[in-house]
């Protein structure tokens, strides 16, 4: 399947896709998630990919920790490159992925050893006979409609299947613009997945161990890419005053601010939002009286 035109796509989203494009970069590794920090950098330290790889495989570990011993059939949705489903497929689990990019698809085959089957669509879009031992949101729940996931869910789970959601949230329902506002309101996603059926089991707030990925983030566009954009208005001022002029203006109207914004992301993120790891459980009881 095509992407999804950009025109369809909301802003936030967008901003949100292109950040995607921009880790897949900048980290090389087979993980899009954030990574769990532990133990957390000290102050000072400086914060490295080598650690965020570590800090990726750590959070697939905590994932890992969270599921309950009788899962054995996974349906990872926004699986992004396969790490995690690769981790779990190793780990003796069924595992079928899912997600709306042709590109992260190449890569989740290269990434599983054509192991794992691969779902080129949104969730929103996916019928399916099977049904799961557990679904996986690991950091793709921002992308889906509360009700579409929650129903969703519902919808594709065993008996007692299990939904294991990680994901940034926004503490702060009054946050409703800029980089991270596509993000849920947990007290919004909570009511959606308690009214299609759905118990939370177990739930740790994992802010603290997430935020050094920011820092990290924001550290390198400072220095690699601040300053890459900066050598080629010099470069371009020299050689080309004219387009140096319109550049500035292109500048001034419409990367100023977004970039402001994402250099004060780690304020922001403190300021409005949280990251958790839930384990929802699908109640029997409840979805017969729907
Ligand atoms: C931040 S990445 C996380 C990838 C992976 N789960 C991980 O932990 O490394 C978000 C993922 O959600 C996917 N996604 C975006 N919109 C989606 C939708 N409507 N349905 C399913 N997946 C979606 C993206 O393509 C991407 O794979």
């Amino acid at each position: 399947m095509l992407k999804p035109k950009s025109s369809n796509i909301p802003k936030p989203t967008r901003y949100q896709n292109a950040a995607i494009d921009y880790y897949m970069g900048l980290t090389n590794s087979s993980y899009l998630h954030y990574g769990y920090w532990e133990p957390l950098p000290i102050a000072g330290e400086e914060l490295t990919l080598t650690r965020l790889r570590a800090a990726q495989e750590a959070y697939t570990a905590k994932l890992l920790s969270f599921i309950p011993e009788t899962v054995k059939t996974v349906l990872d949705v926004g699986c992004g490159i396969g790490g995690n489903a690769a981790y779990l497929d190793v780990r003796g689990f069924t595992v079928e992925g899912l997600a709306p990019d042709a590109l992260q698809q190449q890569r989740f085959i290269k990434n599983t050893n054509s192991q794992v089957p691969f779902y080129l669509m949104r969730f929103e879009d996916f019928h399916s006979s099977n049904s799961y031992d557990l679904i996986l949101l690991s950091e793709s729940s921002q992308y889906i409609a509360i009700n579409d996931l929650a129903e969703g869910a519902a919808r594709f789970l065993s008996s007692n299947g299990y939904l294991l959601l990680a994901d940034m949230m926004r503490s702060n329902a009054e946050y409703q613009k800029g980089i991270f506002s596509n993000c849920h309101v947990a007290s919004e996603l909570q009511a959606a997945l308690i009214k299609a059926g759905f118990k939370l089991i177990k739930t740790e707030d994992i802010s603290t161990q997430v935020a050094p990925t920011i820092d990290l983030c924001v550290e390198k566009f400072r220095t690699f890419g601040l300053t890459t954009i900066k050598y080629i208005a010099d470069l371009v001022a020299i050689a080309f005053p004219p387009l140096h002029a319109l550049g500035r203006w292109v500048f001034k109207r419409w990367l100023e601010k977004p970039i402001a914004e994402g250099l004060a992301a780690r304020t922001i993120f403190e300021s409005h939002l949280c990251y958790s790891i839930q384990l929802w459980q699908l109640s029997i009881h409840e979805v017969n009286l729907r």
